[in-house]
């Protein structure tokens, strides 16, 4: 039988890291943040000089390029040929060209398999990203759309980023937004039978409380 898998897809900001992560963790299930994996990529090419605007260039570059993800919600750890690049993957220079790499459909064949196989050696688990409802596990029996107002998703972010400027980073994440919505391979989309959960005057706890109850109400 194939394993539990809870979807969580949303856009950017909207707080699908730390509610995936408390969901997976109230339930015991395992966590996969494929932002991460799109994240990681980038970061191997950046290292790499290849030219982020040249989808020819990335999606030959992609082949050689082994990411390897932990499964802890505790310790979500991504490694990418040995090296651990959980904290230069969120940097501005990766934060701000993701979205180029993640458009390119090869880039998410390879990327969307590596998910797939996570998935089907999992005793359950909780996936978060922008097409996991959609395209990398259409039959999950949860799939969340978690959104919440551009501002709160902003304040989120800013004050993640040590208070940074609220307005440019609502900016920013309106621009990662656009492209991740309409690009031509799989866009952030609500998929259909996705549950829209909205954070915006619910405390992180109330959100995972939210999710875990809609879990435990599926068939
Ligand atoms: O979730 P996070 O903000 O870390 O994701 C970084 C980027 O990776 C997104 O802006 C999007 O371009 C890409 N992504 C994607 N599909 C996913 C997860 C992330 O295209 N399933």
């Amino acid at each position: 039988t194939s394993p539990l898998v809870v979807a969580i897809d949303g856009p950017s900001g909207s707080g699908k890291s730390s509610t995936s992560r408390g969901v997976a963790g109230r339930l015991g299930l395992a966590y996969l943040d494929t932002g991460a994996m799109y994240r990681a990529m980038t970061w191997a090419l950046l290292q790499q000089g290849v030219a982020l605007d040249d989808p020819g260039a990335v999606a030959a570059a992609a082949d050689a390029v082994t990411l390897v993800s932990g499964t802890d919600p505790l310790d979500p750890t991504i490694h990418v040929g040995g090296v651990d690049v959980a904290e230069p993957i969120r940097s501005d220079e990766v934060t701000g060209s993701v979205s180029l790499v993640a458009a390119v459909p090869h880039v998410r064949e390879l990327l969307v398999a590596r998910q797939r196989e996570v998935i089907a050696g999992s005793d359950g688990i909780v996936v978060e990203g922008r097409d996991i409802g959609s395209v990398v596990a259409p039959d999950a029996k949860v799939k969340i759309y978690l959104v919440a107002d551009p501002a709160a998703r902003a304040a989120r972010r800013a004050a993640e980023n040590g208070g940074a400027d609220a307005a440019a980073t609502e900016q920013a994440l309106a621009a990662r937004d656009r492209i991740d919505s309409t690009r031509a391979a799989s866009p952030l989309v609500q998929s259909e039978g996705a549950v829209v959960v909205d954070g915006t005057h619910l405390t992180l706890d109330e959100v995972i409380d939210a999710i875990v109850r809609i879990v435990d109400a599926a068939p």
